[in-house]
């Protein structure tokens, strides 16, 4: 059984290419490994992460995220059983939201700006599943 997570959470200091470069680089050797798929979308200070996989696999992985110190305020956005990914071809894929046509967000959210507290878990589905459809995710399943 598939279940799909969203969470927003705040970055400890502001986040750099390194920084995204050794968060992605563990999830993409770690989630492969649990079947695990997601995006990772950041701003210059706001995470917003998607991860679908199975029902113990994705929660084990959502405490583990949680308790990082590399962030805080992790705050569930949405928790849904599905019958299926929106990004199986991602162990994580990742959207810089800075660079993101500022139309785009306006659609979803009440600001041109990523402020994911401030939307709904189903817009920010929603927004995630433009963002495939634009082809403004990048990295593939290793
Ligand atoms: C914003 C953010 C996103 C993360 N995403 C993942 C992920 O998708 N997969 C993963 O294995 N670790 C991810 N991590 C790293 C985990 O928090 C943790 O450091 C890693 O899973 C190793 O855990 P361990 O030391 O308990 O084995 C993320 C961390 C942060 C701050």
């Amino acid at each position: 059984m598939l279940v799909r997570l969203l969470y927003a959470s705040r970055a400890q200091q502001p986040i750099t290419g390194e920084l995204l470069e050794s968060l992605m680089t563990t999830a993409r050797k770690s989630n492969a490994s649990h079947g695990i798929t997601g995006v990772l979308c950041h701003t210059d200070r706001v995470f917003m992460q998607l991860l679908e996989g199975s029902r113990d696999d994705v929660s084990s992985l959502y405490h583990r995220i949680a308790a990082d110190s590399r962030h805080s305020q992790v705050t569930l956005l949405q928790y849904v059983e599905t019958t299926e990914r929106h990004f199986f071809n991602w162990s994580m894929g990742q959207v810089n939201l800075e660079r993101v046509n500022p139309s785009l967000l306006l659609k979803y959210a009440p600001r041109a700006e990523l402020d994911p507290f401030s939307m709904s878990g189903s817009s920010a589905m929603k927004l995630l599943d433009e963002l495939i459809a634009t082809a403004a995710v990048v990295g593939r399943c290793s």
